[in-house]
């Protein structure tokens, strides 16, 4: 079975080919990710008409080198699989609008893919997993706790009822006069800082409600920043520091209440696992946290390596296999509508925002 993957759902222009062969692992074939990260520096955060445009200039070339890379000609693959959403809406009609093109000029079947669901199924392209799983998904659009309970079966046990972790770094590099995009400088900065100087709020540590919250630390942070200002090297490290300290408490007692709670509804599950997937799961402190809370309560730590875990092709590639195998490939997708919104868990109640905010959602 071979895949070829279109994601143009945010700010990479990606495309990728895998295939997986009889019983054997699945293969990446071609994995190519253009980030259009310069493009919106400037800007502090991604501009929805600059990414669209940058779409259209680069997804041919990109699914071109795709293939070319992966040695399969268009009529060696089995279907074409595209995201279809949640996302930017001008990056998605470039994307699946192409793939509709393709998938129609080749005659092959066309995949309308979620967004969500790519980074959900990654850690079985990546690691092989068995269901269930839960999933921590912490990126600069969502944040999330799902269990992974089979293709097309997640369940969203929480969300973020303001702003997404990634916005939240990004927003306060943002106040620090640190660049964009502010997560690896907020990290960068804060390995310099006193972690104590600041005592900034826990988030929702301790509540009954399993979601999570970020606004009320970055404004907890302008105030700091403001108080102080103007702000040396050392104040930026320190609240760098303080900030990043913050997030892993709160992000870990959330992170612990779903643990306890996958223990809970899949009780007979031996080796249950936490993947972890988004580009905050880069930050070796919010790793450290929860790799320390896995390994308290016997659950293996799934980190795929981080060009898979931020936005690109072959997770989406893979998602179509995954849906092929299993008969869930759908209709033919020609008439398929792009959706900028479109949960991965049909019945979780939305909450304000539905866990997408910012730049980025
Ligand atoms: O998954 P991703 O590449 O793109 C999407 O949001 O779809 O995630 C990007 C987000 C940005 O908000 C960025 O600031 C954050 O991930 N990020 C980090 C780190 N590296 C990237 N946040 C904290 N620490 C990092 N080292
Ligand atoms: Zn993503």
């Amino acid at each position: 079975m071979r895949v070829l993957g279109i994601e143009t759902s945010c700010d990479e222009t990606a495309a990728s080919v895998v295939a997986l062969d009889g019983g054997s692992a699945p293969e990446i074939l071609s994995n190519v990710v253009l980030s259009q990260i310069e493009e919106h520096a400037a800007f502090g955060g991604v501009v929805p008409e600059i990414a669209a445009r940058a779409h259209v200039e680069a997804l041919d070339g990109i699914i071109e080198a795709a293939l070319a890379d992966s040695d399969v000609s268009l009529d060696q693959v089995d279907a074409i699989a595209a995201t279809a959403g949640p996302g930017l809406v001008g990056g998605l009609i470039v994307g699946l609008m192409t793939a509709k093109a393709i998938a129609a000029a080749a005659n092959k079947p066309l995949i309308a893919i979620n967004h969500l669901e790519g980074h959900a199924l990654t850690a079985r392209l990546t690691d092989g997993l068995d269901f269930p799983y839960l999933l921590l998904l912490v990126s600069g659009g969502h944040t999330q706790t799902v269990a992974v309970r089979g293709v097309g079966d997640y369940q969203r046990w929480a969300t973020t009822i303001d702003d997404a972790l990634g916005e939240a770094f990004d927003k306060t590099a943002k106040m620090l006069g640190l660049p964009y995009p502010g997560g690896p400088n907020v990290e960068k900065a804060a390995a310099s800082g006193d972690a104590s100087r600041f005592a900034f709020p826990r988030p929702m540590k301790g509540s009954a409600q399993p979601d999570f919250s970020f606004s009320g630390l970055k404004t907890a942070v302008r105030q700091a920043a403001s108080a102080i200002a103007p702000l040396s090297d050392q104040d930026v490290a320190d609240i760098c520091a303080s900030f990043q300290a913050a997030v892993a408490d709160a992000l870990g007692d959330r992170v612990a209440r779903a643990l306890a709670r996958f223990r809970k509804e899949f009780p007979g599950k031996a080796n249950p696992a936490l993947v972890v997937a988004g580009g905050v799961a880069a930050n070796r402190t919010i790793k450290a946290t929860l790799e320390a809370l896995c390994s308290e309560a016997g659950f293996a730590f799934v980190a795929p390596p981080q060009k898979l875990c931020t936005d690109n092709a072959a997770m989406i590639a893979w998602a179509g296999i995954e849906r092929l195998r299993a008969g869930m490939a759908g209709e033919n997708a020609a008439d398929f509508a792009p959706r900028s919104r479109w949960p991965l868990d049909s019945v979780s109640a939305p909450l304000v925002g539905s866990g997408r905010r910012g730049a980025k959602a």
